[in-house]
């Protein structure tokens, strides 16, 4: 890696910008010669030849140099480099690393835009191109980008580091069938000449532009909030995503004005690589949270809620992850809280907080203790290795941990200014901590063992957390039926989906097949239409070789593409040398369903020689 180029980061609070730098090692982008502000796309979508063809037009402002580095991946093609006249710049791609292929322009007259030309390559890692049978209404096909953490850079040329913000407009042209839609205003409407455009006015880093096109229809939840979705969907999603008004109000309550306009939905197809993903104005988010009972909607908090922590106010670069996801863990916590109450908060925060023994714990048995520290050192390496549940759920626990020692009231007023203070700028692990000490455990005479949270390994004896009554009962249930009570006289009738989840993860093994069946003919965990519930039971299935729910497993991981549920399924099978050849055989049929992110995960979980990806990390 010793021939990775480092970039330079502006700290948006300081004018001069070679007086406070901030590395970014995962971009070749050199801000403190020339920054890019402003994007102008004109594009063509090739839903055939699963490419993405035109032009970005970057404002640039010269700082101090005559070269504008863009960061480039995956074989994307550049045509042409020229001024908006058309007159021609000298540019080159220099060397590919693992992060790409810088393109180099050089511009001693220093142009105002600079205007690229070309064209993406069908393997493209941003972006996934589906078949209409892999859609809900299997007619048409569609596409999504995926930009974070370093991927929005294999389909637009573009200083692709967290601490470069731009606005952006656009000008999409798909095939008239099909709608586009973008992180950015959006119309809601189709276009009959199949030409789309948009208007992002906020500051944002590269990896928030996101695109998606496919059979896509609108529907209203609020004056501000909607859902995009194929025709099929969107009834469902209407109903799922009702409460969507009432926790952007509470989350205004308590930090403060959105400021983003409108908040959108866009459900996609199953592939989907992730819960959701908080594209700025229009949250992407995958089917498998409309369950149908409004009870996976903390996702729909979580991503919202990054509308102020990540989109506002942005981890200025991948080592500062936590800054991002544990302020959002906390903030989706407080609407819940809000929405659905204090004892629904505090089994939310339970499950998540045995998420973050499971990963302390796995992490460690890997050698791995350093990646369960906050601030993360990810040079030279890929940023999705520091992207587990440490960042999420041990950034939460610090943050609640806090609040725990100054009150919430303190809490509450120092991250609303917080907000405000550094709103569209881009913030670091130090100048957090600084804030932090000057703002608020300062005045409030409060000591934090901030050193153990930040830069220590695992998690710190004063993390706190909450007594569930209702968790109490489960494990009172779970104790019931272990000593024999029969299954269908357990209390289970008014449980929701977290106590059926604390319930799985609690149950004594291993267990006989016979008491496998048990469960499933009392309670259907094998028909069950929660993602969650079933993921949290096929696990069990498979750790149990419980082989009637084999059917509903393979069904599983040949359609859903979500990560999270994909790891743990895919490495409980690959236990037992059965288990790893059913694993391989339903990994080489399902793999071509799976975004390049997912892959990139399972190839290396199931050992299988990646091909067709030129470089990797
Ligand atoms: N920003 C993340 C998704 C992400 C993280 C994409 C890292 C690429 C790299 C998003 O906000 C997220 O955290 N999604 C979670 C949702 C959950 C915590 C409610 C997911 O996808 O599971
Ligand atoms: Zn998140």
């Amino acid at each position: 890696m010793a021939s990775v180029l480092s970039s330079c980061v502006q700290e948006p609070t300081h004018e001069e910008p070679s007086s406070s730098v901030v590395m970014d090692t995962h971009s070749h982008a050199r801000p403190a010669e020339a920054v890019i502000t402003h994007l102008d796309l004109e594009l063509v979508v090739n839903m055939k030849e699963r490419r993405i063809e035109g032009t970005v037009a970057h404002s640039v402002r010269w700082n101090h140099g005559d070269q504008l580095v863009l960061d480039t991946d995956d074989g994307l093609e550049v045509l042409a480099v020229t001024t908006p006249e058309g007159e021609v710049l000298e540019h080159r791609m220099g060397e590919t690393t693992p992060l790409g292929t810088p393109l180099i322009i050089l511009a001693p007259e220093h142009p105002d835009r600079v205007v690229v030309r070309y064209r993406t390559s069908p393997v493209a890692k941003a972006v996934q191109w589906l078949t209409p049978q892999q859609t809900a209404g299997k007619r048409h096909p569609f596409m999504f980008t995926q930009g974070q953490a370093i991927l929005t850079r294999s389909w637009i040329p573009v200083q692709d580091s967290p601490g470069i913000r731009i606005t952006y407009n656009a000008r999409i042209t798909v095939p008239t069938e099909l709608m586009a839609v973008m992180s950015a205003t959006c119309p809601q409407e189709r276009a009959p000449d199949g030409v789309y455009s948009f208007e992002q006015v906020n500051p944002i880093p590269a990896y928030l532009i996101a695109l998606a096109v496919g059979d896509l229809e609108f529907a209203p939840l609020s004056e501000r909030c909607g859902v995009f979705a194929e025709p099929s969907v969107l009834q469902a999603a209407t109903w799922e995503f009702a409460d969507t008004e009432a926790m952007l109000d509470a989350a205004e309550a308590l930090y403060g004005p959105y400021r983003w306009g409108r908040y959108d939905i866009l459900v996609l197809p199953p592939s989907f690589p992730f819960g959701g993903m908080e594209n700025p104005c229009l949250t992407f988010a995958t089917p498998t949270i409309i369950a149908g009972d409004r009870s996976l909607t903390a996702l729909i908090a979580h991503e919202m809620a990054h509308s102020w922590s990540g989109n506002l106010v942005t981890n200025a670069t991948w080592n500062d992850f936590w800054l991002n996801e544990g302020f959002t863990v906390y903030f989706e916590n407080r609407i819940c809280e809000a929405i659905y109450g204090a004892e629904y908060a505090r089994m939310h925060h339970l499950l998540g907080h045995q998420d973050l023994e499971a990963t302390v714990a796995k992490l460690t048995a890997q050698g791995r203790e350093r990646d369960t520290h906050l601030r993360l050192v990810l040079e030279g390496r890929d940023p999705d290795e520091g992207m587990t549940d440490i960042a999420y759920e041990k950034g939460f626990a610090f943050l609640r941990m806090i609040e725990s020692k100054v009150g919430r009231e303190r809490f509450d007023a120092f991250l609303r200014g917080y907000f405000d203070r550094h709103a569209f700028g881009s913030m670091t692990t130090d100048a957090f901590l600084e804030y932090l000490q000057q703002e608020l455990l300062g005045p409030a005479n409060v000591q934090v063992d901030v050193a153990a949270w930040v830069d220590g390994a695992g998690i710190p004896a004063d993390v706190v957390l909450p007594q569930s009554d209702r968790f109490q009962k489960v494990e009172a249930a779970v104790a019931a039926w272990a000593a024999g009570t029969p299954a269908p006289e357990l209390p289970t009738a008014a449980w929701t989906t977290h106590e059926w989840l604390h319930f799985l993860r609690h149950l004594p093994g291993p267990l006989s097949p016979d008491r496998m069946a048990e469960l499933d003919n009392a309670f259907g965990f094998t028909r069950s239409g929660n993602a969650e519930v079933l993921a949290a039971w096929l696990e069990l299935c498979v750790v149990n070789d419980h082989t009637a729910a084999y059917g509903r497993l393979e069904e599983f991981l040949s359609t859903v593409g979500r990560r999270k549920f994909l790891v743990p399924l895919y490495t409980k099978l690959i236990a037992t040398e059965r288990g790893r050849m059913m694993a391989q055989a339903i990994y080489e049929k399902a793999r071509p369903n799976y975004h390049a992110v997912s892959v990139r995960t399972l190839d290396e979980l199931l050992d299988r020689k990646a091909s067709g990806t030129p470089v990797q990390f």
